[in-house]
C-alpha cells in the first residue's frame, strides 16, 4: 500500500494561524528527505488549509485518514516511519476534525 501524507502549508495575511508560516513548508521537505533515505514509495504533498488551523501545522495520511497536529520538522523521522510501517505516530496524532477520538472513523 502506498501511503500519502498531505501537509498543510497554507499562508494567509491575516493574523489567524497558518501552517505554512508555522513550519509546514519545512516539514514537507524534511519528510521527503526522510522517505528518500528509506527508499520508500510513500508520498508527501503540500496542501492548502485542512481546517483545524489553531492546531497546526497539521497533516493527514491517506488511505487511513490518520490526522496529525502540532507538527514540526523534528517530527519528520517519526512521520516517515509511520508512512513506511502503517503504525501511527502516536505522539502527534489527533482526531479528525469533527471527531473526538483519533480511532473514530
Ligand atoms: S492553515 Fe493549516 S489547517 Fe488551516
Amino acid at each position: 500500500m502506498r501511503r500519502h501524507l498531505f501537509v498543510c502549508t497554507n499562508e494567509r495575511a491575516s493574523g489567524k494561524p497558518a501552517c505554512g508560516r508555522r513550519g509546514g513548508v519545512e516539514l514537507v521537505t524534511a519528510v521527503q528527505q526522510a522517505l528518500v533515505a528509506r527508499g520508500s514509495a510513500a508520498r508527501v504533498t503540500a496542501c492548502g488549509c485542512l481546517g483545524p488551523c489553531f492546531d497546526g501545522p497539521n497533516a493527514v495520511v491517506y488511505p487511513e485518514g490518520t490526522w496529525y497536529g502540532a507538527l514540526g520538522a523534528e517530527d519528520a523521522t517519526a512521520l516517515a516511519d509511520a508512512l513506511v510501517t502503517g503504525e501511527p505516530y502516536a505522539a502527534k496524532r489527533m482526531a479528525a476534525p469533527g471527531d473526538e477520538d483519533p480511532d473514530e472513523d
